[in-house]
């Protein structure tokens, strides 16, 4: 048996961008709402049909579970970076795709800050 814990490189990434769209979806009155009460299910589908006819290679959009910040969605996180966004629209759609995986910016207006918690129902509520 071999040991792992000597390795001290990782693999190499095996995409270039990874991006997550919560596309969970809650009861209509859900206290938290959900992603998919706001658009995310066809505003990820845009991207995804965005992203293919970009061009641009090495790019992954998948759909995932709840990512825990409903209240602050519709929420997507890019890796390997970890840099989160909050989105409504397919502008914002397109601008995510061009300044942050075209250009390797960040579009600072969308950006979910990491201590950026529950605006809406109180800090830490859940
Ligand atoms: S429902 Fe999207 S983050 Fe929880």
């Amino acid at each position: 048996m071999s040991d792992d814990s000597e390795r001290l490189d990782d693999p190499a990434l095996y995409y270039q961008a990874h991006v997550f769209c919560c596309t969970n979806v809650r009861p209509e009155k859900h206290p938290r709402g959900s992603c998919a009460r706001k658009n995310s299910v066809q505003l990820r589908d845009y991207m995804k049909k965005q992203v293919k006819e970009s061009g641009l290679s090495g790019i992954r959009v998948n759909a995932s579970g709840c990512l825990d910040r409903c209240e602050l969605g519709c929420t997507m996180v890019i890796y390997p970076e970890g840099v989160w966004y909050t989105y409504s629209s397919e502008a914002d759609i397109d601008e995510i795709i061009e300044t942050h995986l075209r250009h390797g910016h960040r579009v600072k207006r969308l950006i979910l800050e990491t201590d950026q918690k529950n605006l809406f129902l109180g800090q830490g509520k859940r």
